[in-house]
């Protein structure tokens, strides 16, 4: 597993802010990996859901109709992961629930997955305001519950959808088109990046590209079931 102080130094270049902090500081970061370490304690899956459900961890609860922790099957082979819940999520308690979400089944039935197959997660539980990116601290606050998530389901493929969600999980800065396309790993499990379903809303042309980030993906999911 990925140390948290690495990892949460990681997360703050990714989003092209800087890691250094004044000394008095330092106390308030080493709470902040405590109660990240913390995460890795959460012993089921059910624990892990009345956590996230009560999570008050980052300013972003003060605003949220209710957390969204993820839909599908948590002992799924595929996991699928995108950037945090918009409005429609927020009301219903569940990931891609409005159009970009219709066009994520979509691309999931083409590959003979569905929602209730795989499990769909994202980086953030709660909505930021007006869809703004996350900030580098509610990042920071919510990636113990995912990558508990991530240690329960042990999922055979992660499919990253969209920047955010693909720079966090690698802890790069380089952009999509740059990342998609090829295999990458998150620990033991390989990882697949491709545009964000609301990109190739706007832009459709780029669909046959998320469909081969798709095949990409199945084959290396049969690959890592032999
Ligand atoms: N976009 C995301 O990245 N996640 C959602 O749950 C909805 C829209």
């Amino acid at each position: 597993m990925i140390q948290p102080e690495h990892q949460r130094r990681a997360y703050l270049e990714a989003l092209g802010i800087d890691v250094w902090l004044p000394r008095d500081e330092v106390g308030a970061q080493a709470e902040d990996v405590a109660e990240t370490d913390a995460h890795a304690e959460i012993p089921t899956w059910d624990d892990l859901r009345a956590a996230v459900a009560a999570c008050t961890s980052c300013s972003l609860h003060t605003g949220r109709t209710q957390t969204v922790f993820g839909v599908g099957d948590p002992q799924a082979d595929w996991m699928v992961i995108g950037e945090a819940p918009g409005a429609e999520e927020d009301r219903r308690g569940e990931p891609f629930v409005g159009r970009a979400g219709k066009l994520l089944d979509e691309m999931l039935r083409a590959v003979g997955q569905s929602r209730d197959r795989v499990f769909i997660a994202n980086i953030l539980k709660c909505r930021p305001p007006n869809n703004r990116d996350p900030k580098a601290e509610e990042s920071a606050a919510c990636r113990g519950y995912l990558q508990r998530q991530i240690e329960l389901i042990e999922p055979k493929i992660i499919l990253a959808v969209g920047r955010i969600a693909a720079q966090l999980l690698l802890e790069t800065d380089e952009p999509v088109g740059r990342l998609r396309g090829s295999r990458h790993q998150l620990g033991d499990t390989p990882l697949v990046v491709t545009y964000h379903p609301a990109y190739l809303l706007r832009s459709p042309s780029q669909k046959r590209k998320a469909w081969d980030d798709l095949c990409l993906a199945t084959r290396l999911m049969r690959e890592a079931s032999e």
